[in-house]
Parts: structure tokens; C-alpha cells; sequence
């Protein structure tokens, strides 16, 4: 049991370092958000084609001290106002999280104050709380660079994993059939752009239905390099927006599909849907379209759908709430994490 799990206000400094975003927000009572700085490696890394690992934590190094105060001079909060202190120790990469882990382990001590280690796949999950009154039970979609799943919050801190992808997630795969497109990094917007300049005409083969919930995305993938290699070698133009276009469809379906489905399993109706891809219109409206179904359908608004900290401060306020130890100033950062 943590000491804050009684207190009426709770003000959280949350810190996210996984990939290449350098983040820090101040979050209150898990739905506010008062601060939301970001500093974003995009444009270092564009020039790769992906996140080069090394040059991601060099530059959390040089970016986390600046953004953490930024994050408390946006807010307007001293160390005084602040109860606790949240880090993303996994999943993503390891020395990337390493930077925030021993940051935010550098304030917890030196400030006096609680440590809570958060998955970054909760820390998704919990970006459709911020503004928001969704609360527990409902099924999430998640879908990102690293994962694509179906959850079910059964509450705040009990989460089952429902259905998972087999091989590629839902991003990898929008980042990597940009990149056989010629289309930078990251692929998800830049396929979104070009698609709506073409029309879904390939007719992209669905995953085997097995009865098997789960996601793959390989097939979806392999399915663009061939074509795009078969063109290539005819000597005929790629028509890149009608690629992009029927790409997109056969992705967004996937994830609506297998959603719908275990909607109807569990027979819960109300649906969320979190990570990078979240952002994604398409997959909105297919969305929104299940609302005449009766579903209700929740959204992270599109600023937190990509790596954020005031995620990791709404789902670092429902830990504490739920009454969980705080963590031990020996947190360790973990490249993968399970569900929970
Ligand atoms: O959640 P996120 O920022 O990082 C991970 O935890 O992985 O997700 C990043 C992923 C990338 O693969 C990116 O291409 C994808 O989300 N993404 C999108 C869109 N915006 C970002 N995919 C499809 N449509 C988008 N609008
Ligand atoms: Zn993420």
C-alpha cells in the first residue's frame, strides 16, 4: 500500500523516454493534464529510416533535464506540489528507457517523494482517461509501433489480454510499407496523407480465419513488397496513392474486425482504442460507425495517441488509487512487459 492512496488530490510528475519522444507532463487526479511537453527525434532519425537506439538515448540525455523543467514551468508547479513521480520502465527500448528510469529515480530521492514504474501499454490505455469519463469495464484496442492487441479492462489495474498479433505490429507495418513506398519515417501519417489521393483497388488478402482471435500483419506487408517489386520490374509507374489507399483499408479492417468480434464475444460494448495508430481517421470512422450498433466508442484526443508523458500520469494516478506499493528506488527498465 502506498502512502498517497488516501489523499484527496494527487499531482503526478510523469516522465516517458521509450522510443524517440523525451516527455514530461504534470497530471492531476489522472484526467487533468497540466503540462504536456514532448521533444520529438522525429527529424534526427528520419534521415535512417528508424529509430537508431543509440542516437534515441543520447538525445534523451540532452533533452530530459529541459523538458522536465518546461513541463513544471508550463504548469506552474514547484517540487512542493508534486506527490509522486512516474516513469515508463518498459516496454521499448532499453537504453532509451534507462534515461527516464534514472531521471525520475534521481527525483524521487533527492525530492522525497514516491517512485511508480508504468508500462507504456497501460500508459496507452490510460490516455483515453485524460478529459474523458471513461471508466472501467470496456474493451481497448491497442494499437502502436510495438504492439496491437485487444484488451479488456476489467478495472483500473486488471487488464486480460484478448487477442494479440502474431508478427509485425499495426505501426511497424504502416512504417514499413511506407518505407517500400518511398515515404518517410514515421509511415503511419504519411500513408494516411497519400491515401486519401487514392482509391482502395488492390484487393489485399484478409488473415485465415481460424476462429482464433489474433492479428497479423505480415502477410498485409508481404502482399505490397511483392507488388510494388512486380511493378517495379515491368518497368510500370507505382501508383503509390492506390497502394497506400488499399493498405490502409486491409490494416484498419483487421483491427475493426477482430474488435467487432470480440465485442460480440465478451458482449461488452463499450470500446476504446490507444497507441500511435489510434490517431488514424480511417480507423476512427470505422469506429464511430459501430456506435449505430449501440457500441460507444472512446478516443485518446490525437496529442496523446503517439508517446506522451501525461499518459503515464493518468495511468500512474489509477495505480496509486488502486493501492499498489510504490516501487523501489532499484526499478529496473525492461524492453518488453507483459499486459499487466
Ligand atoms: O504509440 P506510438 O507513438 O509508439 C509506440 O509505442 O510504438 O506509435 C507509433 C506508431 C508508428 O508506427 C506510426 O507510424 C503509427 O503509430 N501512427 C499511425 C498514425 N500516426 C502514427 N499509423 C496510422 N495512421 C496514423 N495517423
Ligand atoms: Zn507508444
Amino acid at each position: 500500500m502506498n502512502d498517497l492512496f488516501e489523499k484527496q488530490n494527487i499531482t503526478v510528475l510523469a516522465i516517458e523516454s521509450s522510443c524517440d519522444e523525451t516527455a514530461c507532463a504534470i497530471v492531476k487526479d489522472g484526467r487533468q493534464v497540466l503540462s504536456s511537453v514532448i521533444a520529438t527525434q522525429i527529424e534526427i532519425h528520419r534521415r535512417f529510416g528508424g529509430v537508431v537506439p543509440e542516437i534515441a538515448s543520447r538525445n534523451h540525455t540532452l533533452a530530459i533535464e529541459s523538458v522536465v523543467k518546461e513541463a513544471m514551468s508550463r504548469a506552474a508547479v514547484s517540487k512542493d506540489d508534486v506527490d509522486a513521480i512516474a516513469v515508463t520502465y518498459g516496454a521499448g527500448l532499453l537504453g532509451a528507457l534507462l534515461v527516464g528510469v534514472n531521471f525520475a529515480k534521481g527525483l524521487a530521492y533527492a525530492w522525497g517523494k514516491p517512485l511508480f514504474g508504468i508500462s507504456h501499454i497501460k500508459g496507452h490505455i490510460a490516455a483515453n482517461y485524460i478529459d474523458s469519463a471513461l471508466e472501467p469495464p470496456y474493451l481497448c484496442l491497442l494499437a502502436s509501433g510495438g504492439h496491437t492487441a485487444v484488451v479488456k479492462v476489467e478495472d483500473y489495474e486488471r487488464l486480460t489480454l484478448l487477442a494479440e498479433s502474431r508478427d509485425d505490429a499495426a505501426g511497424e507495418a504502416f512504417d514499413k510499407v511506407a518505407r517500400v513506398l518511398g515515404l518517410p519515417y514515421p509511415g503511419g501519417p504519411e500513408i494516411e496523407k497519400l491515401a486519401r489521393e487514392g482509391k482502395p483497388v488492390f484487393d489485399i488478402p484478409k488473415v485465415k480465419n481460424t476462429g482464433e482471435p489474433y492479428f497479423s500483419y505480415s502477410g498485409v506487408k508481404t502482399f505490397v513488397i511483392n507488388l510494388v517489386h512486380k511493378l517495379e520490374q515491368k518497368g510500370e509507374v507505382i501508383p503509390k496513392a492506390d497502394i497506400a489507399a488499399s493498405f490502409q483499408q486491409a490494416a484498419v479492417d483487421q483491427l475493426v474486425d477482430m474488435t467487432q468480434l470480440l465485442s460480440k464475444r465478451t458482449g461488452v460494448k463499450k470500446l476504446a482504442v490507444a497507441g500511435g495508430v489510434s490517431a488514424n481517421s480511417l480507423l476512427r470512422s470505422r469506429f464511430d460507425d459501430m456506435k449505430k450498433c449501440g457500441c460507444e466508442v472512446f478516443y485518446p484526443q490525437l496529442r496523446y495517441c503517439t508517446d506522451n508523458a501525461a499518459m503515464i500520469g493518468a495511468a500512474a494516478y489509477f495505480l496509486i488509487k488502486s493501492g499498489a506499493d510504490e516501487s523501489p528506488l532499484s526499478l529496473d527498465a525492461k524492453a518488453t512487459v507483459g499486459i499487466q
